[in-house]
């Protein structure tokens, strides 16, 4: 009867050990790279989505990255002037750009 107990008592322990274990959480921040043309950014890109979408990527060329802002503009109506769209591209180019034209 003592050993029943005993075994019942140390798993009850062991269960609470691992109810008390904190429970950490990673932190993930976005990587934003401040740069020029980043205000821009923050004025036409980020109203509709988070700028984990831009991130998401990866490093890209620049056809790529100025065929993402004619996206925004075409399919999703962003309101982005010509002027915008240029210096946007040439943000991300730079910031999370892969050296290629093409
Ligand atoms: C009018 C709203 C709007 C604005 C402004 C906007 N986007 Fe988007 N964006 C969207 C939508 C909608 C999606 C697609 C969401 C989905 O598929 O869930 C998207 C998706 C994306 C993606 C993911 C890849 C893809 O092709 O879908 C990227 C990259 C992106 N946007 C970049 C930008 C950049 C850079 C700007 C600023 C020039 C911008 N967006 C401005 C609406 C917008």
């Amino acid at each position: 009867m003592k050993k029943i107990l005993l075994i019942a008592l140390s798993s009850m322990t062991m269960l609470s050990a691992q109810v008390q274990e904190n429970v950490e959480v990673p932190y993930i921040p976005y990587e934003i790279k401040m740069g020029k043309g980043f205000d821009t950014v923050q004025a036409n890109c980020l109203m509709c989505h988070s700028f984990g979408y831009i991130i998401n990527q990866g490093p890209q060329s620049r056809d790529f990255w100025a065929k993402k802002v004619d996206k925004m503009i075409v399919h999703f109506k962003a309101p982005i002037t010509k002027e915008d769209a240029k210096t946007v591209t040439n943000y991300l180019f730079e910031q999370y750009g892969n050296g290629k034209e093409k």
